[in-house]
């Protein structure tokens, strides 16, 4: 029987470090740890040598990124970039797109100015570059840290290729509210994994080695806590405790700055009224005093002109100070920094020094990059979705599928998967053959016309068996009407981009079709491009359009439906749920959807995927969690029966809607099953002293076999919660706090093991310090959150 042991990476690479440098944190507490690529007293000693050459104007200029083609230009001022490069006054440029754009820059900046700095040039790679992997929620559904970094590696190489060593990337948010349009681009809900791909991110992108010709530098957005603003509408507050904060949305920019990450960007909202664009508490306090960042900040897209909006100032002179002296070092987009910085310092409102050290920690992560050394790039052929590129795209798009519900119909068993020999099959939709809806939100040089649809990939393994119907648009009329008065810029073209449609009668086509059929696929979802992503928040979790009533009037054909889920956020599928024996979740799934998602329908690939957000019944749960904190009137089960007994009456729940999750977090389905055994523990009780001393090893292994019951391979997302049970700060009902990716052949067992220690057992007491105090921890082991194989762990 083999045995797997999970080994956090998080673990390893504090205490290597640490290691290296001769000394170990305190008890309980997190301890700087100094990003070895950017801390070398070689690259420290150009950079000092360099920065006592500049100007005051030219070390401004380094803390200043414009927008190429924009129209916001360089202030008021009358040069073109090209003559601001050539005065050494850009530190960054981005909207330039390719690599000879980007020589036509370089040349000027190495050539031309006086201290031949180069300029460092970026662009949103969020999932891919040019080849279009799934949307980061779709690769946290992977639970496979090394599908990012895979994502990561084609993502760094193709952005070089084209000149960009700095990528906007990757969004670390943890999301927790679905009406967020944003919610596409986190990881989820849950800080434990969300770190997992933070580290996977950072490792792919920048390969701990930013001086290789095939990395670039990370931006991890938005710090901080951007995900959670209130009610999910983009670009709101964020409201919560600072033990909220550090415990669950700080989490993951921690992982991603430990992992080494050169930048962060700072967030367009306020947390607890102080805007993160000018936020001393993060961006100086938590950020650099207590993780020893030493890289720089980019603030995001105008976010320091609209401190002006968040009213901590009403010029420009004193947001853009707020901004620098908080720890914002390089002002995007706007032109606040390259105008208003250098006359204040002139006029002794701020000291050099600050600038001073801005320009340092740009400087550096460009001396990191070696672009001092190879400023140019390689103007080589064109980008081509070659069938190695294609492969990946493919292998990863699989491992993202959740399989929602395959419930066997009667007479013909699980729909799922389906025959290589089946009959007819109807596929129906509006996204079943739609190239740009497959790409999804953020595939910003991502081409449309390399798109497998599913249309396609059936067509070549079904010929004239397969029959397709659009059934209805992706947006209604309403919809239409609405987006021309949000964006009327665009008067000219709306009829033909938001035409009002006519589903009604592409409905009765598509109740044809499936009659005429054995088996129905409806592909339904969100339209991406307006519905999510920035500025996509959503008070209606539904399909977009009239892809719901479609959906009822196929199934009221009776004909056997399998549901194909295209979409970036956890979408309210009740009536879904009750009515369609298979669903599954394919999300947004990059330039192989097509190929991916018949892989997944035929049987080729077995689903693996684990849902990173919580799916709700109805969107008035949300934000719905799983890690909530307990109440004093917890409700048991469900409660949807009526009448209720009194202790069920006076519950915390809402009385017009089962109360649980839809599909909760960490679910998913196989075309296999496992099962667990009992979980062991290597020891049940460990003094406290233990788990705070300093190194924070772990002090228990728990181990549970699993095994692979059915009659097919499969992977199963093994994962470990804990419930810490009392403690002086409540906390949550369950936590994740290890997962691993586990692969058996029919009838296979293997055993595996998660390490426990104070990382995993650690939360925040009232003085918002870290601690691990006497109590018992439940600890369960299973297939999602629900898992209730249980041990349990005395901490005397
Ligand atoms: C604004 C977005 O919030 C951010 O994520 C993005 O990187 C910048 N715009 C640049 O496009």
């Amino acid at each position: 029987m083999n045995t797997l042991t999970v080994h956090p990476a998080k673990r390893l690479l504090p205490l290597l470090l640490l290691a290296g440098l001769g000394w170990l944190p305190a008890a309980g507490q997190t301890s700087p740890v100094p990003n070895p690529q950017l801390a070398s007293r070689e690259l420290n000693a150009r950079v000092e040598a360099l920065l006592k050459k500049m100007t005051l104007d030219e070390k401004v200029g380094q803390l200043a990124q414009y927008v190429v083609g924009a129209g916001a230009g360089p202030g008021d001022s009358s040069l073109s970039y090209e003559e601001m490069v050539a005065k050494g006054l850009v530190g960054s440029l981005t909207g330039v797109n390719d690599a000879e754009a980007a020589n036509h820059y370089q040349h000027i900046a190495v050539e031309k100015s006086r201290l031949h700095i180069p300029i460092l040039f970026a662009r949103d790679v969020i999932h891919g570059h040019r080849t279009t992997f799934p949307v980061p929620l779709a690769l946290a559904a992977s639970w496979d840290p090394g599908a990012a970094e895979t994502v990561a590696r084609f993502g760094a190489t193709e952005a070089r290729a084209d000149g960009l060593a700095w990528v906007f990337s990757p969004m670390v948010d943890i999301a927790r509210d679905p009406r967020w349009g944003r919610i596409v681009e986190s990881a989820g809900e849950d800080p434990y994994l969300g770190s997992a791909m933070a580290r996977a991110w950072v490792k792919g992108y920048q390969q701990d080695d930013l001086s290789r010709p095939d990395s670039v530098a990370v931006s991890v957005k938005h710090f901080a806590a951007y995900g959670a603003a209130i009610a999910g509408r983009d670009y709101n507050a964020v409201d919560m405790s600072e033990i909220t904060l550090r415990q669950v949305y700080l989490e993951p920019y921690r992982a991603a700055v430990e992992a080494g990450a050169a930048t962060l960007m700072s967030s367009f909202n306020s947390i607890n009224g102080v805007p993160g664009s000018a936020n001393p508490f993060t961006l100086t306090q938590v950020l650099r005093k207590e993780w020893g960042f030493d890289g720089f900040v980019v603030s995001d897209w105008d976010a320091v002109g609209e401190l002006r909006d968040h009213s901590i100032g009403a010029d420009d002179d004193t947001v853009a100070r707020k901004a620098l002296e908080a720890g914002v070092d390089m002002e995007m987009k706007g032109s606040l920094y390259g105008t208003v910085i250098a006359p204040q310092v002139r006029a002794g409102k701020i000291p050099e020094s600050v600038v001073d050290e801005a320009a340092r920690r740009i400087l550096r992560v460009k001396f990191a990059l070696g672009l001092f050394d190879h400023p140019y790039t390689a103007e080589g052929p064109k980008y081509e979705a070659t069938p190695e590129r294609r492969a990946a795209a493919r292998k990863v798009a699989g491992e993202t599928f959740v399989l929602l519900k395959n419930d066997p119909v009667e007479g013909v068993g699980a729909l799922l998967p389906l025959p290589a020999k089946a009959k007819k099959v109807a596929l129906i939709g509006p996204l079943a053959d739609n190239q740009r809806e497959m790409l999804g939100a953020w595939a910003v040089a991502g081409d449309p016309k390399y798109v497998i649809t599913l249309r396609q990939a059936l067509a070549e393994r079904l010929g004239d068996r397969l029959l397709y119907a659009r059934g209805c648009e992706l947006l209604s009329g309403e919809d239409a009407k609405m987006l021309r008065k949000i964006d009327p810029h665009d008067q000219t073209d709306s009829d033909a981009r938001l035409p009002i449609p006519d589903d009604a009668r592409s409905i009765a086509e598509a109740v044809e079709t499936a009659k005429k059929a054995d088996v129905a696929i409806l592909a339904l979802g969100e339209e991406t491009i307006w519905m999510e992503g920035e500025a996509a928040s959503r008070v209606h979790l539904g399909f977009t359009g009239a892809q719901e009533q479609l959906l009822e009037a196929v199934v009221a054909t009776g004909k056997p439906v399998i549901l194909v889920v295209l979409a970036g956020r956890p979408l309210e599928l009740k009536w879904a749920a009750n009515h369609v024996s298979a669903i599954l979740e394919a999300w947004s799934p990059g330039i192989e959807a097509g190929h991916a998602v018949a892989d997944a329908i035929f049987g080729d690939v077995n689903p693996s995927g684990k849902l990173p957000s919580s799916f709700p019944r109805a969107v008035g749960q949300e934000p719905l969690y799983y890690a909530q904190l307990p109440t004093g009137r917890p409700a048991h089960g469900d409660l949807s029966h009526v009448p209720l007994n009194r202790e069920e009456r006076f519950m915390s729940r809402y009385m017009d809607e089962e109360n649980s999750a839809l599909f909760p977090f960490g679910w998913g389905l196989s075309y296999t099953r496992f099962s667990y055994a009992q979980p062991t523990i290597s020891r049940t009780e460990v003094p406290v002293q233990e788990v705070l001393a300093p190194g924070h090893n772990p002090v228990v292994t728990v181990g549970v076999d699993v095994r692979n019951t059915g009659s097919v391979a499969g992977t199963e997302v093994v994962q470990l919660y804990i419930r810490n049970t009392v403690a002086s700060v409540e906390q949550p009902v369950r936590e994740l706090k290890g997962f691993a990716r586990v692969t058996l052949a029919p009838g296979e067992q293997k055993h595996v093991e998660f390490p426990l220690g104070f990382d995993e057992l650690n939360f925040y007491n009232v003085e918002v310090k870290r601690t691990v105090e006497p109590t018992t921890y439940k600890i369960w082991v299973g297939g999602s959150s629900l898992a209730t194989a249980e041990t349990s762990l005395q901490v005397e």
